[in-house]
């Protein structure tokens, strides 16, 4: 079974709060969601290997240790996964990005894609996926199972700001290999499939649209 990483870290906490509130305006929320996705992003890297390589400094020839930030994909789900984007490249820069786009079927409840695309050679990247709210978990399932059949990465870590149980057991139930990096649990899904408490909806808060 994989892990669940909760980011505790009390500069997370702090503005993961801050968002939370309902008077956060979308200027407020997005400046949050940066400092917060770099934040995390220097946790979920925490264990990238580092290559030595020998260097020059001023005084005499030394070795150290880099990472290949090219050889790591940020895979966003569409459209609120672009909202953790920026700031995770602060950290790591180099970084190639995928975009995976997901309606929901209002018939069978199911998701479709409408959107794929992928930086080439993943089978030679590390991927993350990213989208701020883990709730029901179908998304997030079907996307890495996407990214699993047609891409083949050489590993996937899954990260959001706000997951919900069911959720986390959607992706764990589907995915036993994937590891979930997120900065709370939240208690429940509503009728609608919001988080409780949650944010409201991630996406119109990031991009404004309500
Ligand atoms: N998506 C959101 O944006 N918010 C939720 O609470 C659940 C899914």
């Amino acid at each position: 079974m994989s892990t669940v990483h909760l980011i505790d870290h009390p500069l997370v906490q702090h503005k993961l709060t801050l968002m939370r509130r309902k008077e956060a305006s979308t200027n407020s929320f997005r400046r949050m969601l940066d400092e917060l996705s770099t934040l995390m992003a220097y946790e979920i890297t925490r264990d990238m290997p580092l290559q030595e390589v020998t260097i020059d400094t001023p005084l005499e020839t030394t070795t150290g240790k880099v990472i290949d930030g090219k050889k790591l994909a940020l895979v966003s789900i569409l459209r609120a996964g672009n909202g953790f984007l920026d700031g995770m490249l602060n950290v790591v820069p180099g970084a190639r990005i995928g975009h995976i786009g997901l309606f929901r079927d209002p018939q069978t409840l199911q998701p479709v894609e409408y959107y794929y695309k992928m930086p080439e050679k993943m089978c030679e990247r590390d991927a993350i996926v990213v989208d701020p709210m883990l709730a029901t978990g179908n998304s997030a399932a079907a996307a890495v199972a996407l990214l699993k059949q047609r891409s083949q990465p050489k590993s996937i870590k899954f990260m959001c700001l706000l997951a919900a149980p069911e959720g986390v057991a959607t992706l764990q139930a589907a995915h036993p290999d994937v590891d979930i990096y997120t900065a709370a649990i939240d208690r429940q899904l509503n009728d609608h499939g919001y988080i409780l408490p949650g944010l409201g909806d991630a996406g119109d808060r990031i991009f404004g649209t309500k």
